[in-house]
């Protein structure tokens, strides 16, 4: 009998399913797999509160012992399965913050969902909501790791024109009349993170977020409010979710997450309508049946005694490396640049045309990483266009995500410095070889 070689791609002994074909990997996982001196690319947190998470751990350490002299069986519980929903403490604790600090109302600990990260939850909310074909809203670019959801699922992106202010949501009604004429359907969900946004780092307004707010219930479509940089706000200015809006529960899924101040916790939670919830914990049940009880035990005592003090020093030292990073960009990249007023990125785009998927493995041999722009566009979507129409989508791939959260100050400067010279050799050589003076090899 004839032997089938597993390695030849036509001759595997089994097909993936539809999707791997259709979804490319993450490439912020891929460049997480370089650590270069000068890395810009994943949104890694270079500031974290560890001698807190120190004392916290200690204390439960203590606590522990304790129970275990008095042999109390309680000491297994922080090493067991807990409610798929999330611990009962942690969830108590963040609905207090919920309501307090970011003004939602009329939420209980019932309403928050804690997940295995924004991601999972960002994942379970479409898992649960999307049919192959359905429209999702979103800005040009968004958040990459959000696209590949949809993508994944099989939804359809359109994506709508965005300004230093985020998604310009004038263009909502007339973008949903367009995908009417053009799909014979609605968009079922609009996706957006106010706050500091990935990739642009733009925020938005008060009045755009009410408009995104007001015209769900008028065009009938769910807001996925992706909140991931809420806390790595460099201003004091309170915090002003749409969510605040949703006094029902019913238009707005909430999304917040840990991860900043501790990304390998890898604690998420949100509030997401009444209707949805259920779902939506049936969906995270199926990928991981709970989160880790030990780490949310150890995130209880943050939110409830910590996080505000914690977050001080944080924001400023995170104030300091945007800083560092926009005044490097502006004196050392030839183009237009995110001004951020939090988060962790700010977003290039080259005067030139060059295409930054090429030019980053140039500059990884160089000890520099960024994430390329183009995985922020969606792959097989569609863009609305100023002009009212709408077009399969296109990527700007001279631009380039810079994200400042993980070096100090002078090694951005540094490192924003050497990106600049190193570009401007590729731009250079790059278009002697296209004027046909001889393929010189870009050496570096
Ligand atoms: C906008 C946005 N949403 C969600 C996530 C996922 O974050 P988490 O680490 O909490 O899963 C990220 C991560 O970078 C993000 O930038």
């Amino acid at each position: 009998m004839e032997t089938k070689n597993p390695k030849s791609a036509d001759k595997l002994p089994f097909q993936f399913s539809d999707w791997v074909g259709r979804t490319e990997e993450n490439e912020i996982r891929r460049l997480l797999r370089y650590s270069p001196k000068y890395y810009f690319a994943g949104g890694k947190p270079g500031v974290i509160p560890v001698k807190i998470f120190h004392e916290i751990i200690r204390n439960l350490m203590d606590e522990e012992t304790q129970l275990i002299t008095n042999q109390n069986p309680a000491h297994l519980n922080n090493y067991n399965y807990g409610p798929t929903e999330g611990s009962n403490e942690l969830r108590s604790v963040l609905s207090k913050r919920l309501i307090t600090r970011d003004g939602l109302q009329n939420i209980t600990k019932s309403d928050v969902i804690i997940t295995n990260g924004s991601q999972q939850a960002l994942y379970s909310l479409c898992d649960t909501l999307l049919t192959p074909g359905d429209i999702i809203l979103t800005t040009r670019p968004s958040y990459l790791g959000f696209l590949q959801c949809v993508e994944k699922l099989g939804g359809k992106i359109v994506t709508l024109p965005s300004d230093k202010h985020g998604m310009i949501t004038d263009f909502i009604p007339d973008a949903i009349s367009a995908c009417i004429k053009r799909f014979r359907q609605k968009p079922k969900i609009l996706y957006t993170i106010p706050y500091s946004d990935n990739p642009q780092g733009t925020t938005l307004s008060d009045s755009r977020k009410k408009a995104i707010f007001d015209y769900a219930y008028e065009f009938d479509y769910l807001i996925f409010e992706d909140m991931a940089y809420k806390e790595i706000q460099f201003s004091n200015k309170k915090i002003s979710p749409i969510k605040k809006n949703d006094l029902y529960n019913e238009k707005v899924a909430y999304l917040s997450t840990s991860t900043k101040e501790a990304a390998s916790f890898r604690i998420g939670y949100s509030v997401v309508p009444t209707k949805l919830r259920n779902e939506m914990i049936k969906a995270k049940g199926i990928y991981d049946l709970c989160s880790s009880e030990w780490v949310q035990a150890i995130l209880t005592r943050y939110y409830d005694k910590y996080i505000d003090d914690a977050l001080i020093p944080i924001k400023r030292e995170y104030k300091q490396r945007c800083n560092a990073m926009v005044k490097s960009v502006k004196e050392n990249l030839q183009g237009t640049y995110s001004k951020p007023t939090g988060g962790f990125f700010v977003w290039f785009k080259s005067n030139d045309t060059f295409d930054s998927t090429e030019f980053v493995d140039i500059a990884l041999k160089n000890n520099i990483s960024f994430v390329p722009g183009k995985p922020f566009f969606p792959s097989a979507g569609y863009d609305y266009q100023e002009d009212g129409r709408i077009k399969s989508s296109k990527s700007e791939n001279n631009t380039m995500r810079l994200s400042y959260s993980l070096l100090k100050p002078k090694d951005i400067w540094v490192g924003i410095e050497k990106l600049g010279h190193l570009l401007s050799t590729y731009l250079q050589e790059s278009k002697i070889i296209r004027r046909g003076y001889g393929g010189i090899p870009f050496s570096v």
